[in-house]
């Protein structure tokens, strides 16, 4: 069995659902549960013994002992973070707490429960860390895309305590030995995503007929990444990556921020007209920017590409229609995560 951090969070339940229908094998879930935690995403798996979650902490060192010590899983996929730039810039503590402390309490944990494996089992274990590419800064227009080996330069909070979670695995591989992957990809969209982040939360506003707030002019570009191929990357990467390496993962699909919710809108008018007859793009709103908004990342992907023979299968095209028909087919999975706390965040937040 594998253990899997943050599984009811967006990508680590995305993860779940697919590993069990991909492999069949059991996953033990260590999610805190907070605000984007949702075990109503792994409904499906509610009778499924495959399936064992755990409400806990990564800081606490003590029930990862137990949970290593008692399930003694081949592997870990560690997801659990804060995860929302906006929110680490207006109180960066739980990202600190999380990301950093978080993963070098886990890293310890797991360094002491290796160390006692045996030889097979030692030689099979794999601890792979999901990280993002913000790690690597801002681009300009011309700068070719971000490859393993661009230098880090975070600038947000969140990025920086990504960073330092990445800088803490790849010590333990040099140090200790041992086996880590670190995987770094691009902006992650998909079906059970907390709509604080840009396409659930404008499709949303949309549909309630609220502004589509677009910070700055709109120009900032991000490379966009269907769920589903994410996970099936991290299943190859944990499959046959070479221990102690880096891969970078990406769509292939850079988009402004404008194309994005102007597509959004495009589909919504298609498949759920709004009720006034007016476009969804007329809602679009400027607002002010994020303070030191990166302008723009993208993703070399060639290298698992090479190696690995993953690609991801949808484009932005397929992945986005998709998207907006499961938000549209899943309002009651909306209506429970918009929760008081999500409520007083965009109150606090958009005004
Ligand atoms: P998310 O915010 O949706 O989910 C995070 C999950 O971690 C939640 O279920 C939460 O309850 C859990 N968690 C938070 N703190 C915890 C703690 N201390 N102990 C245990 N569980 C805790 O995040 P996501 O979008 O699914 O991202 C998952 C991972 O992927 C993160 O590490 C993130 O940095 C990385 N990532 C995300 C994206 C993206 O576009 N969403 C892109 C690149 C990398
Ligand atoms: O690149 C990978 C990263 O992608 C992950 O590491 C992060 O966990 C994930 O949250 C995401 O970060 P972004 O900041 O790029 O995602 P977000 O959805 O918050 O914003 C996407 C873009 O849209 C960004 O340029 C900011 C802009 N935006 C966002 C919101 C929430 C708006 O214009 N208006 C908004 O209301």
């Amino acid at each position: 069995m594998i253990l899997v951090t943050g599984g009811a969070g967006f990508i680590g339940s995305n993860f779940i659902l697919d590993w069990i229908a991909a492999t069949g094998e059991p996953v033990v879930n260590l999610d805190k549960l907070t605000y984007a935690g949702n075990l109503e995403s792994l409904a499906s798996l509610k009778d499924d013994a495959r399936h064992l979650f755990v409400r806990g902490d990564v800081n606490d060192r003590e029930l990862v002992a137990k949970l290593l010590a008692g399930h003694k899983p081949r592997a870990i996929i560690h997801f659990a973070a804060e995860s929302h730039v906006d929110r680490s810039i207006s109180g960066p503590d739980e990202f600190i707490q999380t990301n950093i402390n978080g993963t070098f309490s886990l890293l310890e944990a797991t360094r002491a429960y290796w160390q006692e494996l045996g030889g097979v089992e030692k030689d099979a274990f794999r601890f792979l860390h999901v990280s993002t590419d913000e790690v690597y800064g801002s681009l300009g227009p011309g700068d070719p895309p971000f490859s393993e080996t661009t230098a880090y330069a975070p600038n947000s909070p969140y990025s920086a305590s990504k960073a330092a979670s990445d800088h803490l695995v790849r010590a333990y591989h040099h140090t200790y030995g041992l086996p880590m992957l670190t995987t770094n990809c691009s902006n992650n969209y998909g079906a059970f995503q907390f709509p604080e982040k840009l396409i659930p939360l404008v499709l949303l506003n949309a549909l309630n007929g609220k502004p589509l707030p677009i910070y700055g002019n709109g120009l900032n570009v991000r490379d966009w990444l269907y769920v589903g191929d994410h996970c099936a990357a991290i299943r190859e990467v944990l499959a046959g990556g070479r221990l102690g390496e880096t891969y970078n993962i990406g769509g292939w699909n850079e988009k402004t921020n404008l194309d994005v919710v102007n597509t959004v809108c495009a589909i919504l008018d298609e498949m759920k007209p709004a009720a006034n007859g007016k476009p969804y793009a007329s809602l679009i709103t400027y607002v002010k920017d994020r303070p030191g908004h990166d302008a723009r990342y993208a993703i070399n992907a060639r290298k698992i590409e090479r190696e690995l023979g993953w690609k991801p299968k949808e484009t932005f095209e397929t992945g986005i229609r998709k998207t907006v028909a499961w938000y549209l087919d899943n309002m009651g999975w909306v209506e429970h995560v918009v929760s008081g706390e999500y409520q007083a965040w965009v109150g606090r937040h958009y005004g």
